[in-house]
């Protein structure tokens, strides 16, 4: 990846970072909405989203389920998703850190659900934040990835599997409008 392309869409940063924020926004929305959905979450649940960007999914996960913590090693990001989910930052219902999807903060098996879109294929070390995740997230716990296909990294299922999560199924979404392509669909269980 370009430094240019690092700074908008990677791990965002400056003014190419919020530009990249405001289209991501727009073109990612419908996506990242599609998979709160497809979580199915219960008013009660704890929900950790993995790199949350600009904050769109946040606030709908924030909709259906109970705390949501947003992850995201990108500054300019966490300011974002802090200026379009105020309201629920100010009430605690959305929580904001500072980490990475190897290293997310989070005590051990307190998540219900984990959501992730948009940023698998950045993982440095996707063995690791695994690991990470499956130490978050309660027995039986959610793990939902969705990423454009084109950039979804190879055997993701088979990953996962030897990862130690079961019931992983892989499909595609098409979502609506000229910004976004085909989304790359992943579910598993803890
Ligand atoms: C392409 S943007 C996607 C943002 C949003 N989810 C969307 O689909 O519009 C990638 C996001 O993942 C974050 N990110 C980059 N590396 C990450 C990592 N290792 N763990 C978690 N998030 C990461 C970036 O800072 C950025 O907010």
């Amino acid at each position: 990846m370009g430094e240019l392309a690092r700074k908008g869409f990677g791990v965002p940063e400056g003014a190419a970072g919020r530009l990249g924020g405001w289209l991501m926004a727009r073109g990612n929305g419908p996506t990242e909405k599609h998979l709160v959905k497809l979580a199915g979450l219960q008013s009660k649940e704890h929900v950790v989203v993995l790199g949350p960007g600009p904050g769109v999914g946040l606030r709908v996960a924030a909709k259906y389920g109970g705390i949501v913590v947003g992850v995201d090693p990108s500054d300019t990001m966490l300011l974002a998703a802090r200026e379009r989910c105020s309201d629920l930052v100010e009430t605690g219902k959305v929580q904001l850190v500072r980490g990475e999807a190897a290293d997310t903060h989070q005590p051990d098996h307190s998540a219900s659900v984990v959501l992730s879109v948009n940023n698998v294929h950045l993982w440095e070390d996707r063995p690791a934040a695994y690991a990470e995740i499956r130490r978050i997230l309660k027995p039986n716990g959610r793990l939902l990835i969705s990423v454009h296909k084109k950039w979804a990294p190879a055997d993701l299922t088979a990953e996962l599997t030897a990862a130690g999560f079961t019931n992983v199924t892989s499909t595609t979404w098409e979502p609506p409008g000229r910004l976004a392509s085909t989304a790359a669909v992943y579910t598993a269980n803890r």
